[in-house]
């Protein structure tokens, strides 16, 4: 070791001898190698942390005051993980530029703040419930009050903002759009045109936060090079990758199948399964509420079928983003196969010179594509309109696979190095073809000794409260009662004082009541103190969980009263909007609240933490 390098040692916050062992092992490693070595010793030091803090109340996601001078805020608003991720890295990456940026999550900013900010980055996702596009659960107030009369004339901010959604629902990005058209008409300035991410989010992630990292090195880094830290990536700035690697969706875990069981009798219309995993020597943790990504692998007789369609060779070599696999490959591992997407589609009409298709594009037959995109697949759309494609065109046009999540049905505090999931197969025949769902179609053909690769997806707002002497009422029909099934366990393991009140619904109680013999049992032993069920077709009329809601006003209104925290879990097209207007039902009858104030109340209620909804 040279003077110089001792000199360097005696400034490092670890011992000689640390870094000597540190130094020897990284010698003659590739660059490759190296980073990720760099990132296995992150993850290595993060599973050192102490674990994070349930964050049943809001919580800003870093503890840094009101804005000051030259600060960057990143405000996100996030249900199921993926804006917070980009989010995350984009402040990470901010702060290796030697920028001073805030990370906040969209319910833990104080709007008051609003005025005094001055650089103020946004990245939102949509969520459609029912017909309308909404904001992520944990955004509502922050997007209510810039969309209100209250909302102040901005002219001292500058600002941008990354939307994230999915094309394949009506209003594409519907939210991040209205903040950035609000925060114009408000007089802020708009720093880079807003970007709108689809599925595929690094796509469009990756150089909006590109051009974000560029502006704040040229305008708000500190321009002494000793204060400025070298960015972590080098000179090209790559945002979107794992800033520590502990397994996470880019590096997910390779977990065995230890039982995949159906848990509908042969009657039922639906197969179901619970599912469970090994996540020995992983050091993967997670809390109940939180989901289980999975990436899925297609079928081979779908990746064949559309082989033989397209007269292509599965093992043709294919080179995309840096990637040389065979086409086999990059269908069966890399692209979406069973969702159709509007650019493929146009990709598709346009080079197949279908007009028929084409004219579906245009703005006049929006439900009719609405309608190919929700019932087609590419296979469909192969056979109906053929089309030549070279292996690389069709890789570049089709849709990079999106991993999957599924609540998490088990705690650790039962199953220590397990996770259970519960799975519901998307399978339907049209005009004599079999379709099927990838994610579910995939883990329902799981065998006990296979391997599926996954990570966890934490969902702060959807935990347990923290005093586990709080009531709570937990509202999940069909598989949305997969991690009430995590909520008993822990509240058993932790002898936890609260009541536990489940409603549960599906088709019929004969063949789809999920887990009946554990609710049972735990009704038995006092764990679950009521049970209702809503078995909408065992009966000539309908009834659903927000019927039974309805009927169980008074004693709702009761346990609410009391404190009680609200879930709520499963379809988010009917269901959550039907439970939402009971709830509001509920606090009109029995809270003696005007239809506005009970509406404002549960959207208090949302803010404040004590209702939550994981809903897809
Ligand atoms: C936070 C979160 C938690 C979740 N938890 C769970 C859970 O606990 N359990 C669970 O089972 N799922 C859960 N999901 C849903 C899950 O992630 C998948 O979306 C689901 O399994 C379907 O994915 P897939 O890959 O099988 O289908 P995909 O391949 O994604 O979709 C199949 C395609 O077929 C179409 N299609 C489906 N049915 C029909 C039909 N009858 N006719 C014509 N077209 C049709 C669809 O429109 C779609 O385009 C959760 C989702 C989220 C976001
Ligand atoms: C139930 C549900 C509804 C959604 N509705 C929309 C929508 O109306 N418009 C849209 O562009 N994207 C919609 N999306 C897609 C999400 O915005 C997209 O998956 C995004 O990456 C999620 O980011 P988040 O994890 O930060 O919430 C919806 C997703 C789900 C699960």
């Amino acid at each position: 070791m040279t003077q110089s390098s001792n000199a360097a040692l005696a400034l490092l916050p670890i011992s000689a001898e640390t870094a000597k062992a540190a130094a020897e092992l990284v010698q003659g490693l590739d660059s490759h190698a190296l980073e990720w070595l760099s990132g296995y010793m992150a993850g290595a030091a993060h599973a050192l942390q102490p674990a994070p803090l349930a964050a049943s109340a809001p919580v800003s996601a870093v503890p840094v005051p009101a804005p000051t001078e030259q600060q960057i805020t990143v405000l996100y608003g996030s249900q199921t993980g993926n804006a917070k991720r980009v989010a995350e890295r984009l402040a990470a990456e901010l702060q290796a530029c030697g920028v001073r940026v805030r990370l906040v999550r969209a319910d833990a900013f104080h709007t008051s703040d609003l005025k005094k900010e001055q650089f103020l980055y946004i990245v939102v996702s949509t969520h459609s419930e029912g017909d309308a596009a909404q904001p992520p659960d944990d955004s509502r107030g922050f997007f209510e009050f810039l969309t209100g009369r209250r909302a102040p004339k901005l002219p001292d901010l500058s600002y941008a903002v990354l939307a994230l959604g999915d094309s394949s629902y009506a209003d594409f990005c519907g939210i991040g759009r209205r903040i950035d058209e609000r925060l114009e008409a408000l007089g802020a300035n708009r720093l880079f045109e807003r970007a709108e991410a689809d599925v595929d989010i690094e796509h469009v992630a990756g150089p909006w936060a590109r051009e974000v990292l560029r502006h704040a090195q040229e305008h708000l880094a500190p321009r002494d090079p000793a204060r400025r830290p070298t960015p972590a990536t080098g000179g090209g700035v790559t945002l979107l990758r794992p800033t520590h690697a502990s397994w996470s969706r880019e590096r997910p875990f390779s977990a065995e199948v230890l039982a995949n069981q159906r848990i509908v009798s042969t009657g039922s219309e639906k197969d179901v399964r619970h599912i469970e995993l090994s996540l020995a020597g992983s050091g993967l943790h997670y809390q109940p509420g939180d989901a289980l990504g999975v990436w899925p692998t297609q079928a081979p007789e779908l990746t064949d079928h559309i082989l033989t369609a397209l007269g292509l060779a599965g093992d043709t070599e294919v080179t995309q983003d840096n990637e040389r696999l065979p086409l086999a490959q990059w269908l069966g591992q890399r692209r979406e196969l069973t969702i159709l997407t509007r650019p493929f589609v146009a990709a598709h009409a346009e080079r197949g010179h279908h007009t028929e298709l084409q004219a579906l594009l245009q703005p006049h037959a929006a439900a009719e594509l609405a309608h190919l995109l929700n019932s087609h697949q590419l296979i469909d759309l192969l056979c109906q309109y053929p089309t030549q494609w070279d292996a690389e065109a069709l890789v570049a046009a089709l849709r990079p696979l999106a991993p999957r999540m599924y609540s998490i049905a088990s705690s650790r505090e039962r199953v220590e190095d397990e996770v259970h999931i519960t799975v519901a197969l998307v399978e339907f025949e049209r005009e004599g073809g079999r379709y099927w769902g990838a994610g579910s179609h995939y883990l329902c053909n799981t065998t006990e000794g296979a391997h599926v690769l996954v990570f966890i997806e934490a969902n702060e707002r959807f935990h347990l409260p923290q005093d586990t002497a709080r009531d709570v009422i937990m509202i999940g029909p069909g598989t949305g009662v997969a991690p009430f099934r995590a909520f008993l366990q822990q509240r058993q393991a932790e002898a936890a004082g609260g009541r536990n009140w489940l409603f549960f619904g599906n088709p019929h109680r004969r063949s789809d009541f999920l887990y009946q013999t554990e609710w049972l049992q735990a009704l038995k032993e006092g764990v679950l103190t009521r049970l209702d069920v809503a078995f909408s077709r065992d009966q000539t009329e309908k009834i659903y969980v927000q019927h039974r809601l309805r009927e169980r006003g008074a004693q709702i209104w009761e346990w609410i009263e009391h404190g009680a925290y609200v879930y709520v879990c499963g379809d988010a097209e009917h269901m959550a909007p039907d439970v939402h207007a009971a709830l509001i039902e509920i606090a009109t009858e029995h809270g003696h609240k005007s239809a506005d104030n009970a509406a404002a109340w549960l959207n208090g209620m949302l803010a404040e933490g004590r209702y939550a909804r994981d809903v897809y």
